[in-house]
């Protein structure tokens, strides 16, 4: 696919929009232990709250020697307030068993790392790639909103088959060149850009190779195996006859239900009509939408559709064609309503 298009737009858009941050330096190369440190940290707690730990931390314990020096209850004073206390537990003990067993320096290899207490596959994938330029994946919740959406991933992103799908797209997108900070970038799009709520897509650097954006389907993805709460949708179906025909349009490809058939919503360019009573009104549970769709009773006074860039396929049908072509759910009760009403 265009990966390296996406490879390229992120890390340009990284270097131009990333936060500066207390653990981000212009440095290629960063120092492993702080590295750890703030991923650890950023792992359940926000980056506001993060900072000023951070810096503290480091003041107390400048070095993975320091650490591994100091006693139990300082390292847990310093993590008071950031809770998940196991994480400092974990901090410490890594600490003392890289002084012990690796010279005092984290192990740059994915099964060195992840021997180590509390280091999982996302804190190595992250300190491997960000301090050691290696080029390993990452996924987190941010990550895996983001490669949802980019990618159409359907499947619960919490599940195995999930994960492991979305550990693969991480890792088959990774470059070798600034692995780190390209898994930064897809992190802070994450944070900044692709968030979970009311998602900033005009400023999204890759939005041209979103698949979620080009189906609509942005603010359904990612799947967490949440059921969203139902939307209640009011729509109309305007129903304009032409001697005993109806107007109707086949959805077109990169539509949801493309190739299905429906009646318009709305004024048709190029077409002058009429827009007259209700005549009837259908409901239909589509996906978390309940609809309740009026079909409205309408004349054509003159002209054609405009086919104007991709609007769909435009046809006027008599009754024998609406009752064979395959018309979106909604609208196939429309089709029923017509006989029921007598149109
Ligand atoms: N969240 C956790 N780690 C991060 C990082 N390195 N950059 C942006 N957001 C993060």
């Amino acid at each position: 696919m265009q990966t390296s298009e996406m490879q390229k737009q992120l890390l340009r858009w990284f270097d131009r929009h990333a936060r500066t941050l207390p653990w981000r330096s212009r440095a290629v190369r960063r120092d492993p232990y702080r590295v750890w440190v703030s991923e650890i940290m950023l792992q359940q707690t926000q980056v506001v709250t993060v900072i000023p730990y951070y810096q503290r931390w480091l003041r107390l314990f400048p070095t993975i020697g320091a650490l591994a020096r100091a006693k139990p209850a300082a390292v847990l004073k310093a993590w008071e307030g950031l809770g998940y206390y196991r994480r400092a537990r974990n901090l410490h003990a890594t600490a003392r068993e890289v002084v012990r067993c690796h010279s005092g320096r984290l192990p740059a290899t994915r099964d060195g790392l992840l021997a180590l207490p509390g280091i999982g596959r996302y804190t190595a994938g992250a300190i491997l790639s960000i301090a050691f330029g290696q080029r390993e994946p990452l996924v987190d919740g941010n990550v895996a909103r983001v490669l949802a959406r980019l990618f159409g991933v359907r499947q619960n992103v919490k599940s195995g088959t999930g994960q492991a799908r979305l550990w693969k797209l991480a890792g088959s997108l990774v470059p070798a060149k600034r692995p780190g900070a390209f898994n930064e970038s897809l992190m802070e799009l994450g944070a900044t850009v692709c968030t979970p709520a009311g998602p900033r897509c005009d400023c999204c650097p890759v939005r041209k190779l979103c698949v979620a954006l080009r189906l609509g389907e942005v603010e359904r993805l990612p799947n967490t195996g949440k059921r969203p709460k139902s939307r209640f949708v009011r729509q109309r179906a305007l129903l304009i006859w032409r001697d005993g025909r109806l107007l109707i349009r086949r959805r077109r490809s990169g539509e949801s239900m493309c190739g299905l058939w429906e009646f318009p919503s709305e004024p048709v360019a190029g077409v002058r009509s009429t827009v007259g009573e209700r005549i009837g009104s259908i409901r239909h549970s589509v996906m978390n939408d309940q609809l309740l769709v009026a079909a409205h009773d309408c004349h054509w006074l003159g002209g054609e559709p405009i086919r104007q860039g991709e609007t769909g396929c435009w046809r006027w049908a008599d009754r024998a064609t609406l009752a064979r072509l395959p018309f979106i759910g909604a609208h196939r009760k429309i089709v029923g309503l017509l006989v029921v009403v007598g149109r």
